[in-house]
Order: structure tokens, then sequence, then C-alpha cells
């Protein structure tokens, strides 16, 4: 079985968030399935991207596969189709005027953005007609390719080589819906959907026109699957949503457990396991002097690992930890993003120059070395499709406090029991719920025997790819026997 993956990120090619991880992780994962874990059809999982300039200094000799035209109503334009290879999985790469050179994956202009997912997602269709490979599943992700789900299924009405194929879409991010791509997609000749579930404002937006024309839906864990179907999450598409529950399904993303290995990971000072997690502290004491931060292995030190946003609730952390300013603890904070709470992070760490550490960038490794040493991690999201960061946590021994929703909910377990308990989750979005959360975790942590077990606990979460990998291809082998 065939099935062709679009995304418009993927590790290691390219990555800005969490769906380049799934990106890069799922197809690999799929490619690998094998009796006795699954006994269907071997999976033949490619994956197109657009040949961003980040890929062109990685890529140096791809192989040519095409050139075609995309329909674009006054002048076709040119696109142009190369092959590569990632790690044994095939990645198509394409390229033509609207992915422009020296773009980023994301720009700021949304209407550019707009311009060159739209091209990107049409560019796939056209691929198709001159390769001697053909999906039977075409797998989007979030807006920048849905708009290809329903782009084919206008063309299956009339183009017979189309008929077949299979529609699936993957949603990581509902509130991002493509609504800068609006131009876009009248400039590229796509109709405007008539069809009354979705609100008139949606009708030419490219993710809900993608969540139309799916066959199947899915939300990156069920907790979301379920969330989005309500007026807090569903972002106006709740209703709209509701009329296609019976093809949704949430399967929670997996973790890549190799190169998430606190045993083996070359980032950390000390490598530990589950067995060693004693060793784990000479990390926390390095990290507290490379910071400056006073050397105290029993002061809990907190972590918050994030991109900055309002979706990732960073402000309801920083309120909350005012609150709780008379208790014993240090935070030491990474992520870039929104000026203001980059601001708003600095401002806490000059009000508590002794225990705060707002360190404002990328930084990868030093992104591990803080999970191998952080004994508590913050993820205080205001809606969270999966996550990744509990996860690595979890695996390096350190203590998730999340707020419960979507896929937190789903892979933390915080019960009275901490014998079953793997972290701590609050209900409501607010300082007060975070700081009690908090307050609960700062009265068992000196308890040294509890707190080592919630830590195993976490390290022994099975998170990996093969188990949603299965989910998934159980949902492809539906689909293709469908058109059987
Ligand atoms: C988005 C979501 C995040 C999810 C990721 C991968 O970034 O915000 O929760 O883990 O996509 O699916």
């Amino acid at each position: 079985m065939n099935v062709l993956f679009l995304a418009s990120e993927a590790a290691p090619l390219v990555k800005v968030g969490g769906l380049g991880d799934v990106a890069g992780s799922l197809p690999p994962a799929l490619r690998r399935l094998q009796p006795p874990l699954w006994s269907g059809p071997q999976l033949d999982v490619r994956l197109v991207l657009p040949f961003h300039e980040e890929i062109k200094l990685k890529v140096r000799e791809p192989r040519f596969v095409a050139s075609f035209l995309v329909d674009h109503p006054g002048e076709d334009l040119p696109a142009k189709a190369f092959l590569t290879e990632v790690n044994g999985l095939p990645v198509y790469l394409i390229e033509g005027p609207p992915i422009l050179p020296d773009m980023p994956v994301y720009s700021s202009d949304a209407a550019l953005d707009g311009e060159k997912y739209v091209f990107f997602s049409l560019a796939v269709l056209e691929m198709l007609k001159h390769l001697d490979w053909q999906p039977d599943i075409l797998h989007a992700n979030d807006w920048h390719t849905a708009a290809s789900l329903y782009a084919l299924q206008i063309r299956q009405k009339d183009q017979p080589e189309f008929q077949k194929i299979r529609k699936v879409l993957s949603i990581h991010n509902l509130p991002f819906m493509g609504k800068d791509a609006e131009e876009a997609m009248i400039k590229y000749g796509i109709p405007r959907s008539k069809d009354k579930r979705l609100p008139k404002w949606a009708t030419l937006f490219p993710l809900p026109l993608g969540l139309l024309a799916a066959d199947r839906i899915i939300a990156v864990s069920p907790g979301y699957a379920r969330e989005i179907l309500t007026p807090e999450f569903g972002c106006g598409l709740q209703d709209f949503l509701k009329t296609r529950r019976s093809s949704i399904t949430g399967i929670l993303n997996g973790l890549d457990q190799d190169s998430w290995n606190p045993q083996t990971d070359p980032a950390l000072i000390e490598r530990y396991s589950i067995e060693t997690l004693e060793k784990r502290s000479l990390n926390k004491k390095t990290l507290q002097e490379d910071l400056s931060l006073p050397v105290e292995s029993d002061t809990p030190l907190l972590i918050i690992i994030s991109r900055l946003d309002q979706q990732k609730g960073i402000d309801i952390a920083i309120a909350g930890l005012r609150q709780m300013a008379n208790r014993n603890w240090q935070l030491v904070l990474l992520g870039t993003g929104d000026p203001l709470l980059e601001s708003d992070c600095r401002s806490l760490e000059a009000e508590f120059p002794d225990r705060v550490r707002a360190i404002i960038r990328f930084d990868a490794g030093f992104a591990r070395r803080m999970y191998a040493s952080g004994d508590v991690l913050l993820m205080p999201s205001r809606y969270e499709p999966c996550g990744l960061a509990q996860m690595i946590a979890m695996r390096y021994g350190c203590v998730p406090l999340a707020r419960a929703t979507g896929g937190l909910r789903d892979t933390i377990q915080d019960q009275d029991d901490p014998a079953q308990s793997t972290g701590f989750l609050f209900e409501e979005a607010s300082p007060q719920a975070f700081a009690q959360a908090l307050e609960r975790a700062l009265i068992l942590y000196p308890n040294t025997e509890i707190w080592r077990m919630i830590q195993r606990n976490g390290m022994q979460q099975d998170f990996s790819w093969e188990k949603s990998a299965i989910e998934y291809a159980k949902i492809y082998l539906e689909l293709a026997e469908q058109t059987k």
C-alpha cells in the first residue's frame, strides 16, 4: 500500500515545531511496520515537502523527477519535482516560483505563505501525473497542505487517474486555518465551497476545506479529538466538525525514543537510566553552576521549554509563580516567540535574580541538558493538541506539571496514589489552579521515595512511534479496502 505524506516541514531536513517532529518520525515508523507487530501489507510511505531554501543547503544532489505546470488562471506556473532519500525514506521536493529563495518555512508575510502553500498543495497533485509510483492514500497535515485534499476531491469528479486515492488529514493545530491564504485560493481558481455545513467565513480557508474533503480526520490525541467538538476548542468549526464526528479519530503522537534517551544522549553532562537515577543530580548541579544559580540540590528546579506564545500559557505560569514567591524553587526557562512574552520572562528574571533564568533563544542541546536536570517541567498550555515536551520530560525523569487538556491529559497520570502517577495536572487555565498544582508538587518533592516513584513511572511509559504507526496503518487499510 502506498501513502504520500504531505507536510510543510519534516525533521531532520527542516523543523520549526512539533509538526516537523511528526512528519520526520511517522513516515519512517510506518515503513518499519512488520510482523509480528503488523500483519497487514507493507507500507510504502513517501514524503513530499516544498524545496525550502533550508533544505537546499542540506540536499546537494537531488534526483530530478519531473517538470510540469500548475494551473494558474492567466499564466500557468512552472514547477519541478526532485527526489532524495533520508535514512531510507523517499522524499519528494517541489520547487516553483512561489517557493521563493531566502524564504523561511513560515514567513512573517502571511499572504506570501498562503501563496506558497496553495501552490505547493496543487503542485503535489500535478506531480502525481508524472510519477511511476501512485499513492493509495494522500495524507495531508494542517492548513499548509489541506487544500490538496479539497482540490483532489474536485478533480476526482472528472479525472479518472485520481479516483481511487483516499484522503486523510491530520490536525496538529486547529486555530491555524490558513485564513491569509484566501486570496491565493481565489488566484489559483479554487472554488468556494457551497456546503451548508461549513460556516460561511470558512468556505475558502484551506483547513476547513480539507476537513470537508477528507475521508478520515486525525487529531493528534484522543483528548483533542473530543475537545475540537466543543465551543472552547472548536474555533467556530465545532458544529461542522460534529457532522464529521464518525470520521474523526484521535491518535497520540509518538516520541523518537532513540534520539530521546538519557542513557545515550551525548548532550548530557552525566548519562543515566532508571536504575541510576541518582546520577541525574550532577546534571542539575552543573546547570545551576553554569547559570550562576545557587547550587542547591534540595531546591526543586522548575523548567519551561517552549515556544513563547498564547497557546502555551506562559503568562499563567509567570503569574502563578509570583503567587508562589514565598516558596522555595528555582526556574530555568528556554524559548523564543512573542516579544511581549519574552519581555515578561525577562521581567520575572529581574524580579527574582537569585532564582530565575530566562534564556531567550532556541537551543536544542541546552534543552536536552534541561530535561536531564529539571525536577519539574511546567506546561500550562491553554490548549495542546498533543505536546511533546511532557513526553520527553517523563523519559528523562523530569516530572511534568501541566494543564489537563488535549494530549497532556492523555499522556500524564495524576492520581491520588503516587504509585499510579506520572505528573501533576490542573483543570482551569488560571494562575490559581496552576499554583495549587505546584503547591502539591512542592509538598511531595522532599519525599525522595515517593518522588523517585513518580519519576520511574514516567520513565517506564511507552511513547514509541510503533504504537501510533499501527493506528494510522489500520486507518489506511480500512480506507484502501473501501476502493476495492
Ligand atoms: C502542534 C501542536 C502540538 C503537537 C504538534 C505535533 O505544534 O501545538 O500540541 O504536539 O503540533 O502534532
